[in-house]
């Protein structure tokens, strides 16, 4: 019988990653989701029972440094076909580098660029050889060459991701894993807001079509959910 593949869905409770995670399993993959507060994760858990034996939920929180490391020793003994590391926030909502403390962007920096590096480095043997792919949430936002100014906080924890995720591409050179930086579209989610253009269903659907796409490329590239190449 065929092994089910096996899609880690990192920041899976709400938004985006709830629907990248609905979407997989619809595809008849199973999911392992992360969440911060498991017990509180009530989407995850109706896409649990709706799907029985293929959802595992898991508790990460990615300003957690030592919750990092334990969760990716806890992953050593499992294979997986694609990771999405999706967790991300929109910093303080001033917006502004000169109003910004060193608390605010030490944590937007965290989160948003540096946990998802810290947390991949940890996953990295353990992404499936030549068809494996390590995917990030990051955004059109973080793209250098198409700033048009506002928002620069976040453009940079986006661009600093974008950049490390290219040094982490090289640095698996040798491991044969596929490595992207995608923009989900400007999304109607509690970080997107109502007036977004694209619905939830259609940009978790773009997402896993661009990452399954994509395995076995081996390449680092910066797409959008609709395939479409985004300048750095
Ligand atoms: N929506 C858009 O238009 C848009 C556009 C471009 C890029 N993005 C990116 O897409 C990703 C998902 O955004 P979204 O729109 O779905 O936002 P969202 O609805 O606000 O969801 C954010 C998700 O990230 C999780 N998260 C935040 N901080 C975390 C942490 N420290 N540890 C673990 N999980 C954490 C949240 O968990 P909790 O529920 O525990 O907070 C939630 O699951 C983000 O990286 C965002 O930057 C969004």
């Amino acid at each position: 019988m065929a092994e089910t593949s096996v899609a880690l869905i990192v920041g899976a409770n709400r938004g985006i990653g709830l629907g990248v995670a609905g979407e997989f399993l619809a595809r008849g993959w199973s999911v392992i989701a992360t969440a911060r507060q498991p017990d509180q994760a009530s989407a995850l858990h109706a896409l649990a029972e709706r799907h029985p034996g293929r959802v595992r939920i898991e508790r990460l929180d990615m300003n957690d440094p030592d919750g990092i490391d334990a969760f990716g020793s806890s992953m050593r003994d499992q294979t997986l076909d694609i990771v999405l590391v999706n967790a991300g926030v929109a910093g303080p909502d001033h917006r502004s580098a000169t109003a910004a403390t060193e608390d605010e962007i030490g944590r937007l920096m965290f989160t948003n660029a540096i946990a998802p590096i810290r947390l991949s480095r940890r996953l990295m043997d353990r992404i499936r050889r030549d068809s494996g792919v390590l995917a990030f949430t990051s955004s059109v936002m973080g793209s250098v060459a198409l700033n048009p100014g506002g928002h620069e906080l976040y453009r940079a924890s986006k661009a600093a991701l974008n950049s490390l995720t290219r040094g982490l591409h090289a640095e698996m050179s040798g491991r044969k894993v596929t490595v992207l930086t995608l923009h989900p579209g400007w999304v109607r989610t509690d970080m997107g807001g109502p007036i977004a253009a694209v619905g939830v269903e259609d940009s978790a659907r773009g997402m896993v079509e661009v990452m399954l796409s994509q395995q076995g490329g081996h390449r680092h590239r910066f797409l959008d959910y609709l395939g479409k190449e985004i300048a750095w």
